[in-house]
């Protein structure tokens, strides 16, 4: 997976960086919007033009810090990074913390963006669970509870944690993720190409990750 990952790895900008600060942008930006919608439009490039670092985003007056979200949607998102920089002022002397608890009690953050920062940021081996990993773990142990559920949640963040190189946790991160959005897709797995297809137990990949059935959305 290293190796794959090494000779392939994907040029986002938020590669580019080490700064927990740009790594926490990136992660919240990523998680309501599409990768190629902040891509094509440098959204993070822009957010990070406009607020350089966490003294800028947290002296922010609000219309600023909205109208650098414009078009991203979920404002609470803005607003809670806001939070989570002040908090960093307030709370850190202006330094990220790299421990993942630590990180996960910021506003905003949760146990995903905890270990997100903590491993591309700091390389620490902390494990995540998107849901990328989530599609390539089922897969790959051929998982068939659903992932919703609060039990099958422990099982994958235990493989997760189980499975990650403690010499290399931000490629190990990095690599599972793009894994899960290449050859590992939800609609067409391109198992011939995989990297780990030799690990591989599903013989079904398609019909990973189980889900429990979406509540109908009803018109009022
Ligand atoms: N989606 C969310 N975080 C990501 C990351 N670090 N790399 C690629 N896609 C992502």
């Amino acid at each position: 997976l290293l190796r794959w990952f090494d000779q392939r790895a994907t040029d986002y900008p938020w590669r580019r960086t080490t700064d927990p600060y740009a790594i926490l942008v990136s992660e919240i930006m990523l998680q309501q919007t599409t990768v190629g919608a902040v891509v094509r439009n440098r959204r993070f490039e822009r957010f990070l033009e406009t607020f350089p670092d966490i003294e800028s985003l947290a002296e922010a007056p609000e219309p600023k810090l909205l109208r650098a979200w414009e078009g991203l949607g979920y404002y609470n998102r803005a607003r809670n990074i806001q939070k989570a920089a002040r908090a960093v002022l307030a709370e850190h002397g202006g330094k990220f913390p790299s421990d993942p608890g630590t990180l996960a009690a910021l506003p905003g953050v949760g146990r995903y963006t905890a270990g997100a920062v903590a491993s591309f940021a700091f390389d620490k081996a902390v494990p995540i669970v998107d849901a990328n990993i989530t599609r390539v773990l089922s897969r790959l142990f051929d998982y068939h509870e659903r992932v919703d559920q609060t039990s099958a949640q422990s099982q994958l963040w235990g493989w997760a944690e189980t499975l990650l190189s403690s010499r290399n946790p931000r490629a190990f991160n990095s690599a599972l993720m793009e894994l899960g959005q290449s050859h590992c897709s939800v609609r067409s797995p391109d198992c011939l190409q995989c990297p780990i297809h030799d690990f591989c137990r599903t013989p079904d990949p398609a019909s990973l990750p189980r889900k429990s059935p979406r509540r109908k959305t009803v018109a009022v």
